[in-house]
């Protein structure tokens, strides 16, 4: 394989419930990544910039209602597009974002119940067209994910949600993915680290990344 070209702009995001193991393997295909010449930037959702950040911790710490939740993750997203993920793909580079607007589906939609409609107008001002090039979506039942997460650290406001609210977070992923089958790839989360390692390398090299 030749290596990636450096002015090769892509935008590539990460999904899955809490407990999925994106983590790993996010740090381990910006690795690779470089090492076939690209210009990798790490970033992440709810956050990614510091205006984001900030309120990241809101979002995950306090307590409000799912539109409220909604619009300070899209106020986040257009801050972090505008400031960090633009700029990076103007410049060539490949980003790598760990979420991004699919778990607002997921999450206000899916989890919280939000109507769909109003998170698509939502993402439509925030975002226009822009779409990440490739969602790699870890996917796994909703009772694994729950056994590693309480091995695992302290729980936000997210992660102390009950196995009912992961079914429909892990629902709203479904859907999304069924409208979009091009951009999203399914990984079967439930494997070993380097059986998902393999798949995520496999998607790729059939992408000629
Ligand atoms: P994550 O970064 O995976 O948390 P951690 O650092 O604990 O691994 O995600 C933070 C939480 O934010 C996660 O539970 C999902 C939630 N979230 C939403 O509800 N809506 C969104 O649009 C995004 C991006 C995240």
């Amino acid at each position: 394989m030749s290596p990636v070209a450096p002015t090769t702009a892509r935008f590539i995001s990460f999904e899955g419930i809490d407990g999925a193991g994106k983590s790993t393997h996010i740090e381990a295909l910006g690795e690779r990544l470089r090492q076939r010449g690209a210009d990798v930037v790490h970033t992440r959702e709810p956050g990614g910039t510091e205006l984001a950040e900030s309120l990241r911790e809101l979002i995950l710490h306090r307590g409000m209602d799912s539109l409220t939740e909604a619009l300070l993750v899209f106020a986040g997203r257009r801050d972090h597009l505008q400031r960090v993920i633009e700029p990076a793909l103007a410049a060539g580079k490949t980003v790598l974002c760990d979420r991004f607007t699919d778990a607002s589906f997921a999450y206000q939609g899916g989890g919280r119940g939000m109507d769909l409609a109003v998170l698509g107008t939502l993402e439509q001002w925030v975002q226009g067209t822009r779409q990440p090039d490739l969602t790699l979506w870890f996917d796994l039942d909703p009772a694994i994910a729950a056994q590693r997460r309480a091995a695992a650290r302290e729980a936000d406001r997210f992660e102390q949600q009950d196995l009912e609210f992961f079914t429909r977070v892990r629902a709203g992923y479904a859907a999304r993915a069924a409208s979009a089958p091009q951009r999203f790839a399914r990984i079967d989360a439930g494997r070993s680290v380097p059986e998902v390692a393999a798949q995520i390398h496999q998607l790729l090299e059939a992408r000629g990344w």
